[in-house]
């Protein structure tokens, strides 16, 4: 996804989130990876969040590891994580800039952990910071295949994959509904007039029984590095 839409997301609203009003009904992956991640940081000393965006999911999880470094190509995005690390005094987190086209600046076997809540799948062509025998973990709602290809082509083993298909996101109304739209990655304003006749579209497609919901699908993948 371009960077000019997370700077834009990051400007407009205060990070990559937004102030829509649902509900998740049903077994949400993105809870269940929340708490898997939990249970599994204390076992490593230094960590790596791969897209880390702005950095709210990344102090959160601080408090349950040592060492965490995020990284993310968003400098308006990395601005607010900064701010945020500043404000929880979260002495164990450091941002940085970096991105998955390039060399990221991290020396070879740098991490005993590397986890992406739906960042750049492309993390896993950069194995070499990960060290021997240490673990990649990540959520994604897309591009599943591409992952399972990168995770064989780039010598990673171990490789666990489940997918989370029951969950609902319900929205009391369409102004909530566009608001959380609008903040998915890629997407347009649908709070403006400009998007009406699609949010239309949308919403009709969307409601069933009354009740205009989404369903959220997400897989959640781990491998090692042999
Ligand atoms: C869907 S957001 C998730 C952000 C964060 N992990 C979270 O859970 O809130 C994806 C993040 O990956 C970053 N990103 C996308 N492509 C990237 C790349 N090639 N290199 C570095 N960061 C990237 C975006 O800027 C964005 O912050």
């Amino acid at each position: 996804m371009s960077v000019e839409w997370y700077d834009m997301i990051a400007k407009r609203n205060g990070g990559y989130k937004s102030d829509a009003v649902f509900t998740i009904e049903g077994l949400s992956g993105e809870a269940v990876f929340e708490d898997r991640l939990k249970s599994m940081l204390l076992h490593f000393e230094t960590v790596l969040d791969a897209g880390c965006g702005d950095g709210e999911f990344t102090v959160k999880m601080a408090r349950y590891a040592t060492r965490i470094i995020g990284f993310d190509n968003s400098v308006e995005l990395l601005k607010i994580a900064d701010a945020l690390k500043s404000q929880y005094q979260a002495e164990n987190v450091q941002f940085a800039y970096g991105t998955t086209r390039s060399e990221l600046p991290f020396e070879d076997g740098h991490f005993d952990f590397v986890y992406t809540r739906r960042g750049p799948t492309s993390i896993l062509n950069h194995s070499r910071i990960l060290r021997s025998g240490g673990t990649i973990f990540g959520i994604h709602s897309a591009e599943k295949n591409k992952v399972l290809e990168r995770l064989e082509q780039n010598g990673f083993v171990d490789v666990e994959i489940e997918e989370f298909n029951d969950a609902m996101i319900v929205f009391p109304d369409a102004g909530e509904f566009a608001k959380y739209l609008s903040a998915s990655h890629g997407n347009p304003d649908y709070t403006s007039e400009a998007h009406r006749k699609e949010l239309d579209r949308l919403v009709s497609e969307h409601s069933q029984e009354g009740r205009l919901t989404l369903k959220e699908w997400r897989y959640i993948w781990k491998a090692k590095k042999p």
